[in-house]
């Protein structure tokens, strides 16, 4: 199992470049089972999320071709080689272990921003559809596989999805997706651990979410694209992923307006074609950076972002006294060296444009080096603390009670051997490592994968000591 052997304290320092948004990559994939023609996707991360929805597709008929090389030292999709679980490492004899292992400090002088070359992706109908049918081996891996329900029914009539189930961070029930589509007239059922939805064809209507959600909104907006008549969908996820998802459809040819606000319209149609589209900049990737900046008393540069789509990270690092500064060149974040006057500032998640809880944990990290107490306020899911008591072994004060948790700092955090238990908690965790004196480590970093574009090789463009250290089971 890999994990990430951290040398701190170091502050991050110099420019970083912010990946496509895996959360805006995974429903563009989605978008290619609507269309016979190529879909080509420009930035689109190297993550093991991804990689598992390209297998999803090709197991339903769509072929992924990555166009541009390899990034030096980053698997690329079709990655034969590349293990589907951590059990599978890789490993190389080095001279000072016993037991193989192989590390990525060497290539510190390969480390660049530029290392991490985008990847552009074609997505191709490989054979005619021999149904439409998601399997729990391949939907288990990933809630978001859930996103090939609404193409699949509205171009095939028919779809078999294997239920999600629950994860490290919430029950996350999709009944909001299959009340949206029952909405749309599908007949929908739920046998075995799947659910079966039927649609001759589906036909607009008005829905209104219970909640927003994310992947729902975007499960309905490529399910009404080829309905018949007009769909309004109300009370709706105003992610930024979201709104990237309708321009892309729109690209091949739907008919959607209003993406990005609570109310969308969507006019049907009878078929759509192909497109190409650059995927938006990840805002919890970059956001992840920045925090950096803050937590480890740094100066980062973070370019290809968009700063809108931030906003509320932003507003919120100014408020705890971390400069921020937007400029054609990018998003710069940085504590005055010896400044250590980060204010503690309290923190209630929520939907877009609120606080995003996919940020929660590493502004947590921060909150621990910030003087005086902060309450975090989890409003989105019911289990997202899990990293409280990792942070706690390196040192950190914080008391939870429910959806609650309340930091005290500043704290001086120190290495120690901490485990990641899902994809945010994981981020957190590396940073804290960064901050921390010593050395940390993280294991588990199968989780990091999922969403972050070589962290390790960044992290050290920003100078930060950190390896990727895999360990081969055999021995
Ligand atoms: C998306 O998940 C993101 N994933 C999550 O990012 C993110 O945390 C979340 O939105 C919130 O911003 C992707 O886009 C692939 P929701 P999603 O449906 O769509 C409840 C990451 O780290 N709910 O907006 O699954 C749900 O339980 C991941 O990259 C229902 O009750 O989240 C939750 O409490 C983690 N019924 C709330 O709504 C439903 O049918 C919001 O969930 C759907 C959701």
């Amino acid at each position: 199992m890999d994990r990430f052997h951290i040398l701190g304290p170091t502050p991050l320092v110099g420019r970083v470049r912010a990946s496509g948004a895996k959360n805006a990559a995974l429903p563009a994939l989605a978008a290619s089972l609507l269309t016979d023609e190529p879909v080509t996707l420009h930035r689109v991360p190297r993550v093991r999320d991804l990689r598992t929805m390209c297998r999803l597709l090709d197991y339903l008929g769509v072929g992924s071709e990555e166009r541009e090389a390899p990034a030096p030292g980053l698997p690329d999709f079709a990655d034969p080689e590349l293990p589907a679980d951590p059990e599978g490492s890789q490993s190389t004899q080095s001279p000072e272990s016993s037991r193989s292992t192989k590390s990525t400090e060497g290539s510190k002088s390969g480390a660049s921003p530029e290392a991490v070359a985008e990847a552009v992706l074609v997505l191709r109908r490989s054979r005619p559809s021999s149904g439409a049918d998601a399997p729990y081996e391949l939907v288990k891996t990933m809630r978001a596989s859930v996103l090939v329900l609404g193409p699949l029914l509205a171009r095939y009539g028919f779809a078999r999805v294997s239920l999600p189930g629950g994860c490290a961070i919430g029950v996350r029930p999709i009944d909001q997706h299959l009340k949206g589509l029952a909405a749309l007239g599908a007949d929908v059922r739920l046998a075995g651990g799947y659910v079966e939805t039927r649609a001759s064809r589906l036909t607009g209507a008005r829905f209104r979410f219970d909640l927003p959600t994310v992947t729902g909104t975007e499960n309905l907006l490529l399910a009404a694209c080829l309905a018949r008549g007009t769909t309004v969908l109300e009370n709706c996820a105003r992610e930024p992923e979201v709104a990237d998802l309708a321009r892309l459809l729109n690209a091949m040819g739907a008919r959607i307006s209003g993406a990005g606000g609570d109310t969308v319209v969507v006019d049907g149609v009878d078929g759509l074609g192909g497109a190409v589209h650059r995927v938006i900049p990840d805002r919890i990737e970059g956001g992840t950076y920045l925090i950096g900046a803050a937590i480890t008393g740094g100066d980062v540069l973070l370019e290809q972002a968009n700063a809108a789509d931030l906003a509320p990270l932003l507003d919120k690092l100014a408020e705890v006294g971390v400069e921020i500064e937007v400029s054609p060149a990018g998003i710069r974040a940085r504590v005055r060296a010896g400044d250590g006057s980060l204010r503690a500032r309290d923190v209630a998640t929520a939907p877009h444009p609120g606080f995003p809880t996919d940020l929660q944990a590493q502004y947590m990290a921060l909150m621990t080096r910030a003087a005086g107490t902060s309450t975090i306020r989890e409003t989105v899911f019911e289990n997202r603390f899990q990293h409280v008591s990792e942070l706690a072994r390196m040192g950190a004060r914080v008391h939870v009670d429910g959806r609650s948790a309340r930091v005290d700092g500043p704290t001086e955090l120190t290495g120690a051997a901490v485990m990641a238990t899902d994809l945010r908690a994981s981020a957190c965790l590396v940073l804290a490592g960064v901050a921390a004196a010593g050395t940390t480590v993280v294991d588990r970093i199968y989780h990091l994968d999922r969403g972050y574009e070589g962290m390790e090789l960044k992290l050290q463009g920003l100078g930060a000591h950190v390896a990727r250290v895999t360990e081969s089971m055999a021995t």
